[in-house]
């Protein structure tokens, strides 16, 4: 019974009123919380991946591709936001499942989040520690090798084998600043993550001017190279595969969610901040894309640092430049960890609240407000995970984990609007289901560009969670305890009627 069972619309909002204890403290704005989903949004994928993509698969169409992505995340944004506005609480696609499909999809949901989130952070801090490690070997500073890796490697057939390298030292370092200011509090970290957005997307815009005077229109043609006979590579079909793959760049604008209960006037600031990230990183991965494909043949931008080769490509002779992109792309990483902590956090919280979680995860600190344990909990987890575990085993997990949960969401509005056809939806998702679908649809097709290994590690990671759920999850639920209590009551209240006094 309690895998189906479904919270109401009216016990979440009682969670968030205090009714039912401590609560979070609502101290974000529609500024605090846009820059939250774009610096958890804008990293490693535009930084790294754009070239790669532009020399492997789509050309210049790569700007295309980061479209087509982006109109995936639009539709299930539409779904976000009405749910969001709806149930203003803690745990994002976690909680919206939970009243719509469920406890246990909503605690797979759960265990899913943990791809997007906690995988993330320690993905990302590894790619940091990729970029400070060049950057201070350019600069006749390099760290030991054993220090700067995994110590397992994974080829290209899936085996592994021993590095010779001890740990990850840069990205255990990063993952524990990052947890530093994420125990200072949410005014604090927000306060440091909208510093970095601001000098992370002033940065990519002052790139895209200087290079916009270097552009060769005859780099974009073909706009959409030949396919080479192989499904992927250029034509249309490396344009969708390549769309599969910068998903990645996207992964993080939903993180806006996350904060809903720690949002001023949630109902509005909410779906506002989802729509005003994903605008903000759509536009800067199109121009940035087109400026690079711009200013060199796309057949040369297979590097590790593509904005920067692409404008020394085309003649930009300016010192200062390389340093430029080295620094954005080193302190812009540092809030993508930063605010994966923290959503992480949120959704770790919300299930210990619904008693799927055990306390500690949430429980508050008095002076920060925030839940403390679960913040040290996940800090030390995505350490571990960024010393040891090599980047290729954890990247494409992160992206189908979160098209999981998208399709959800997805498929929670068209459910809500039937179970709960009068609730009070402060913001509506249009053409009802048809927006729904095409979200849900475009999700399984990104899922299903995803290679075999990737899904057989999903099917793995969810057998575990449900585990997990059977273990603890299932008999501690605070749905099912307040269900036994209530039928123990009623069993009781006969009996004591008759009772004579
Ligand atoms: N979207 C994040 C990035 O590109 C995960 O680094």
């Amino acid at each position: 019974m309690s895998f189906r069972s479904r919270k109401t619309i009216e016990s979440c909002t009682a969670d968030v009123s205090g009714e039912a204890g401590p609560r979070l403290r609502r101290s974000l704005g529609v500024v605090g919380l846009t820059a939250f989903g774009v610096g958890s949004t804008i990293g490693a994928g535009i930084f790294s991946l754009t070239g790669d993509i532009a020399a492997h698969q789509a050309g210049p169409a790569v700007s295309l591709a980061f479209v087509l992505a982006s109109i995936a995340c639009f539709f299930a944004g539409l779904c976000y936001a009405e749910f969001a506005a709806m149930v203003p609480i803690s745990g994002s696609a976690y909680s919206y499942a939970y009243v719509t499909l469920g406890e246990g999809v909503a605690w797979i949901i759960g265990w899913s989040l943990v791809l997007e989130w906690l995988f993330s952070a320690s993905v990302v801090a590894i790619s940091w520690s990729g970029y400070t490690s060049a950057a201070l070997q350019s600069i006749g500073l390099p760290l030991p090798q054993f220090l700067i890796h995994s110590p397992f490697a994974i080829d290209a057939a899936g085996h592994w084998s021993l590095s010779g390298a001890w740990l990850d030292l840069p990205a255990v370092l990063v993952v524990l600043a990052c947890t530093a200011l994420a125990l200072a509090g949410t005014r604090t970290s927000a306060g440091v993550n909208t510093v970095i957005v601001v000098a992370k997307v002033i940065a990519l815009i002052l790139i895209m001017a200087v290079g916009a005077k270097y552009i060769h229109a005859r780099n974009w043609r073909p706009f959409i190279p030949h396919n080479t006979g192989e499904f992927g590579e250029f034509g249309w079909s490396g344009v969708a595969r390549a769309a599969g793959t910068l998903f990645f760049a996207y992964i993080g604008f939903d993180g806006v969610s996350t904060l809903a209960e720690e949002a001023r006037n949630p109902q509005r600031t909410v779906p506002i901040s989802l729509f005003a990230s994903l605008l903000i990183c759509t536009l800067l991965y199109v121009g940035v894309s087109l400026t690079i494909t711009g200013l060199a043949n796309y057949r040369s931008l297979g590097v590790d640092d593509p904005l920067y080769f692409a404008l020394t490509q085309a003649g930009v002779s300016l010192g200062y430049l390389r340093g430029l992109v080295a620094m954005v792309a080193i302190v812009g990483l540092l809030s993508v960890v930063l605010a994966s902590i923290v959503g992480q956090v949120r959704i770790f919280y919300a299930m210990a609240r619904d008693g799927l979680l055990p306390p500690a995860f949430g429980r508050l600190s008095r002076s920060a407000g925030i839940p403390y344990l679960a913040t040290i909990i996940t800090g030390v987890a995505a350490t571990v995970m960024a010393a040891v575990l090599p980047l290729e085993l954890l990247g494409e997990l992160i992206s189908i984990g979160t098209l999981l949960a998208f399709s959800v969401v997805c498929a929670g509005v068209v459910v809500l609007r039937r179970i709960a056809p009068h609730a009070r939806r402060p913001f509506r998702t249009p053409w009802v289901p048809l927006v729904p679908m095409l979200g849900l649809l475009s999700c399984l097709v990104l899922m299903l560009s995803l290679p075999a290994g990737t899904w057989i590690r999903l099917v793995v990671w969810t057998g575990l969670g449900l585990l997990a759920y059977a273990a603890y999850g299932r008999r501690h639920s605070r749905l099912s305890r307040e269900a036994a209590s209530r039928s123990d009551e009623s069993a009781r209240t006969p009996n004591q009627s008759s009772t004579p006094p």
